[in-house]
């Protein structure tokens, strides 16, 4: 059975923000309907996920692996909290990050195959404890595949960290062990999270 690992739950009801009580970009204004997650809370929560981090994986090399390019803010934020804990602990550990870059293309059956693109050689995932760095889990389809390539380099230990995890009907049921807040189902922006894949 999936445990929950513990996040902040917006719930299906929450009004959410005005948007005048922001500084929004003037070009994304008229696309926007409300705001639900003010950026100090994303701070805060980072900064408690990384904590989270430390204590589950701070034991041995962890090596970061951000998935590009939508989760670059959240992957940055969240090594740069994780870095002071580890320089300011007694067993300071080694860290290394790496980047990576996923296309999904359909297969002759019609259904969704996952390349990495970019990205150093995995075998250095080997004997490692890996965190995967997350913007976003809408179906779980993406990262559930991608955890799949990422096991067969045998890390030591791979966990998910994800900023948001959508509450979806046609969720796979794969649960992130370190998440930021769970949302309902709306197609959200903001904080490097866009529109499309090339998003800034
Ligand atoms: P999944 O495989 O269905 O979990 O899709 C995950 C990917 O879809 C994320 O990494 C995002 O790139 C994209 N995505 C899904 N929902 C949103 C959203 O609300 N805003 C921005 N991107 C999204």
């Amino acid at each position: 059975m999936a445990t929950c690992s513990p996040r902040v739950m917006i719930s299906d009801d929450e009004p959410g923000c005005d948007l005048d009580l922001f500084c929004i970009p003037h070009h994304y204004a008229a696309d926007l309907e409300r705001v639900f997650i003010p950026h100090g809370l994303i701070v805060d929560r980072t900064k408690r996920l990384a904590q989270d981090v430390m204590k589950e994986m701070g034991g041995h090399h962890i090596i970061a692996l951000c998935v590009f390019k939508m989760g670059y803010k959240f992957f940055a934020d969240l090594l740069d909290y994780i870095k002071v804990l580890n320089r300011n602990s007694d067993r300071s550990i080694p860290m290394t990050v790496d980047f990576i870059r996923l296309k999904s293309y359909c297969n002759d059956q019609s259904t969704k195959d996952l390349k990495v693109i970019g990205g150093d050689d995995l075998s250095t995932l080997t004997r490692k404890n890996v965190l995967i760095v997350e913007d976003i889990l809408d179906t779980g389809k993406t990262t559930q595949t991608l955890l799949s390539l990422v096991k067969q380099y045998n890390p030591k230990m791979v966990k998910i960290a994800s900023l948001l995890v959508k509450r979806t009907s046609q969720s796979v049921g794969y649960r992130p062990g370190f998440v930021g807040f769970e949302i309902l189902d709306n197609f959200v922006i903001g904080y490097t999270l866009d529109y499309n894949t090339s998003g800034i």
